[in-house]
C-alpha cells in the first residue's frame, strides 16, 4: 500500500505505528513524523524484511559477553523487525545468556511450562522486581524492553516470559534475532523508506503525534483511537482483536 501511494506520488515512503499493550489501540500513520523525534539506525541494504545491525545486549546495566560473531549479519544471521510477530525470538546463545542474567538474582524461583511457555508465581510489580534489558544498535540506537513488556501476566501473580529460543524452532540453521511486538509496542515505531532507516521512541501509545503534510508543510496533531467497545464486541465473537490503528493519510 505504501509503495502504491508513493508510486502515485500521494504519499512518501515514511510510515510509523505505536502499539499499546497498556490501554490497547494506538497509532499507525503514514508521512513525516514532526513530533516525538526519533532516533534511527540504518536498513541492512537489500534483504527482504527491516533488517538492523545489533551490536550488544544489555541486562540491568551489564553488557552480556557474548560470541562476536553473533552479531553478524547475512543469509542466516542478523536482526529483522518484525511487527508481524507477536514474540521476540533469538538465538539460542543469546536466549540462554538474558535468561540466565535476567533470573540470576531468583536461583530458587521455580519455573513450570504452561503451554510451552515458562511460568512462575510473583507478586507485585515486576518492573520493580526484574531488570531492563536494553539492545543496542549501529547509529548508537537502543530499544529498551522493560519487565512488563517480556514478562506477561497469566493469571493473578503468574507471568510467564516471552523471550522465545529461536534455536528451539530454526530447521534450516538460521541464527537469527527475530524482534516483534514483544519488543516493539509502547513505543513509537519508525520506518523511513525514503532514508533506507528505522527507529523508535519510548512513548504514550494512547497520546498524540504531530505529523507534516509532505505538500503543503502544514503539521496535524493525530490523536491515538482505542475503539474499546467495537473490541469487545469481537473478542464476545470468539476472536482476538489485537490491534485497533488509526489510519492517517497525508495527501
Ligand atoms: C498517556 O496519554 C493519555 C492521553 O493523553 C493519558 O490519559 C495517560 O495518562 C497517559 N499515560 C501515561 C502513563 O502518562
Amino acid at each position: 500500500m505504501i509503495s502504491q501511494l508513493a508510486a502515485s506520488g500521494t504519499a512518501r515512503k515514511i510510515f510509523a505505528h505505536c502499539l499499546d499493550t497498556i490501554n490497547g489501540g494506538g497509532l499507525f500513520v503514514i508521512g513525516h513524523v514532526v513530533q516525538p523525534k526519533v532516533k534511527t539506525t540504518p536498513l541492512v541494504p537489500d534483504q527482504p524484511h527491516y533488517n538492523v545491525n545489533m551490536k550488544a545486549i544489555e541486562v540491568g546495566g551489564a553488557i552480556l559477553e557474548l560470541p562476536t560473531d553473533l552479531f553478524d549479519t547475512g543469509d542466516k544471521k542478523g536482526t529483522i523487525i518484525d511487527s508481524g510477530t507477536t514474540l521476540s525470538y533469538l538465538p539460542e546463545v543469546a536466549y540462554k545468556a538474558i535468561m540466565n542474567a535476567i533470573f540470576s538474582k531468583y536461583p530458587d524461583l521455580k519455573f513450570y511450562n504452561n503451554q510451552g511457555f515458562l511460568c512462575f508465581e510473583h507478586s507485585g510489580s515486576v518492573d520493580d522486581g526484574f531488570p531492563e534489558v536494553v539492545f543496542h544498535f549501529e547509529n548508537s540506537l537502543l530499544l529498551n524492553v522493560y519487565p512488563h513488556d517480556y514478562l506477561f501476566e497469566n493469571r493473578d501473580n503468574i507471568y510467564c516470559v516471552g523471550w522465545q529460543n529461536g534455536g528451539l524452532q530454526s530447521k534450516d540453521g538460521r541464527d537469527m534475532f527475530l524482534l516483534g511486538d514483544l519488543v516493539l509496542s509502547n513505543k513509537l515505531v519508525l520506518y523511513d523508506l525514503e532514508n533506507q532507516v528505522i527507529g523508535w521512541t519510548d512513548y504514550n501509545c494512547s497520546s498524540s503525534i504531530k505529523i507534516r503534510d509532505g505538500k503543503t508543510g502544514a503539521v496535524f496533531i493525530v490523536d491515538s483511537h482505542n475503539l474499546y467497545s467495537a473490541g469487545k464486541r469481537l473478542q464476545l465473537g470468539g476472536s482476538i482483536l489485537l490491534l485497533l490503528l488509526t489510519l492517517l493519510c497525508v495527501f
